[in-house]
C-alpha cells in the first residue's frame, strides 16, 4: 500500500518502531477480541487524528467499521484519497473537541488515538480522549492504553525547551537516575492539569565513576560547549539547569513502546540555574497543562537537601 503523504506525515511513516508498535497492539486486541472483519464479530474502530489514515489501514484488516477523524483539511484530502478503496472507512475532516459522535449512532469497540507527545503536554491526546471515552462500548479499548512519564536532573547547552528528535540532538549530561513521576490510564477521565513534587537524586562520586562522567566530559561534543567548566568533582561541585523528560508508551497490557523519533522523543527543559553537590537531592514542582502546549510547563525548585 502506498500512502500520499506530506513532509511530517512522511517523517511518521518512516518511523518504523513507531508504526510496529501500533500494528502490534491493533493484532493484539483482534486476537484477544475475535475481531476478523468477516462481519460474524461486528466490531467498529474510531480512528482520532488520522493523519495519512495508516492506523485506520492497520485496523481495516479486522475492523468492520472505522471512523476516522482529521482536523487539518489538507491531511484530511490526503487520508481521504489514501483510504478510498475501503468502502468501511469514513474520514471526517473535523475537529474532535467539537465532533458530535452522537450522530454516529453507534459507539466504539476501539478508540486508536496517535496524537501523542512527551509528557502529553504538546498534543491534544487528553482532552480529545476525555471527550471520546463516553463513545466507547463497555468492554471498549483504547490504544495506547496509557502513559508513564520519567524525569531526571540535567546540564544541558542551550536554555530553551529542546526535544531529542530525528533532526536534533540536544547536547546535555544527565547528573542523576530517571525517577518516574506520573502514570496515566487513558481508559480513566483526567485532569489537564498536571502539577507534582519529584524528589531528583543527584550522582554521588562513586555512580559518577562508574558512569565515566569525568572521562565522557573529553568528547568533542562537550568541549564546544565548555561543559567542563561548570564541574568540579574534587571540590564537590555540580551544576544543573534542566531536566531530561521521558515518556513510555503502554500499547496495551503487553507492549510498552519507549521514545522514538516521532512518538514522544526525549524532552529538555530549563530550571533555573542550581549548584548542587554530588548525592544532593532536589525537589522540583512541575506543572504544565495536559493539551495546553510547551508553554504552559512552569518548574520551580522547592528545597535542595544536603546529603549530610
Ligand atoms: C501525531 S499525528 C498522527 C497521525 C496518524 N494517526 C499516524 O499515526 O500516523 C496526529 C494527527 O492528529 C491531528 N489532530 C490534532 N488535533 C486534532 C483535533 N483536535 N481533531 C482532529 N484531529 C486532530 C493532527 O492534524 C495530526 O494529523
Amino acid at each position: 500500500m502506498k500512502f500520499k503523504v506530506n513532509s511530517y506525515h512522511f517523517k511518521l511513516l518512516r518511523d518504523y518502531e513507531r508504526l510496529s508498535a501500533f500494528k502490534e497492539a491493533i493484532e493484539d486486541y483482534a486476537i484477544r477480541n475475535d475481531a476478523n472483519s468477516n462481519g460474524s464479530n461486528s466490531k467498529v474502530a474510531f480512528d482520532l487524528g488520522c493523519g495519512s489514515g495508516v492506523l485506520s489501514y492497520f485496523a481495516s484488516e479486522y475492523m468492520d467499521r472505522i471512523i476516522a477523524i482529521e482536523l487539518n483539511n489538507s491531511t484530511y484530502q490526503l487520508a481521504k484519497e489514501n483510504l478510498k478503496e475501503f468502502d468501511k472507512i469514513q474520514v471526517f475532516n473535523d475537529d474532535i473537541l467539537g465532533f458530535d459522535f452522537s450522530k454516529l449512532n453507534e459507539k466504539a469497540d476501539l478508540i486508536i488515538c496517535e496524537m501523542l507527545d512527551t509528557a502529553l503536554i504538546d498534543e491534544e491526546e487528553v482532552p480529545v480522549l476525555n471527550r471520546a471515552r463516553k463513545f466507547l462500548n463497555e468492554n471498549g479499548e483504547i490504544i495506547p492504553k496509557g502513559m508513564i512519564n520519567s524525569v531526571e536532573a540535567v546540564f544541558m547547552n542551550n536554555h530553551f525547551i529542546q526535544y531529542e528528535d530525528d533532526e536534533y540532538s540536544p547536547v546535555y549530561v544527565s547528573l542523576g537516575e530517571s525517577v518516574v513521576y506520573s502514570e496515566f490510564d487513558f481508559m480513566n477521565d483526567i485532569d489537564c492539569n498536571f502539577s507534582a513534587e519529584i524528589e531528583l537524586k543527584i550522582y554521588g562520586n562513586e555512580e559518577l565513576d562508574d558512569i565515566g562522567f569525568e572521562v565522557n566530559l573529553n568528547e568533542e561534543r562537550y568541549e564546544k560547549f565548555n561543559f567542563k567548566e561548570n564541574f568540579n568533582i574534587e571540590e564537590d561541585k555540580l551544576k544543573i539547569n534542566g531536566i531530561k523528560v521521558t515518556s513510555f508508551t503502554k500499547m496495551n497490557d503487553n507492549i510498552i513502546c519507549g521514545p522514538t523519533p516521532m512518538l514522544n522523543p526525549a524532552m529538555l527543559v530549563p530550571i533555573e540555574e542550581t549548584e548542587v553537590r554530588c548525592g544532593d537531592t532536589l525537589r522540583l514542582r512541575l506543572e504544565y497543562v495536559m493539551g495546553g502546549g510547551v508553554e504552559t510547563i512552569r518548574t520551580e525548585i522547592l528545597e535542595i537537601i544536603h546529603k549530610d
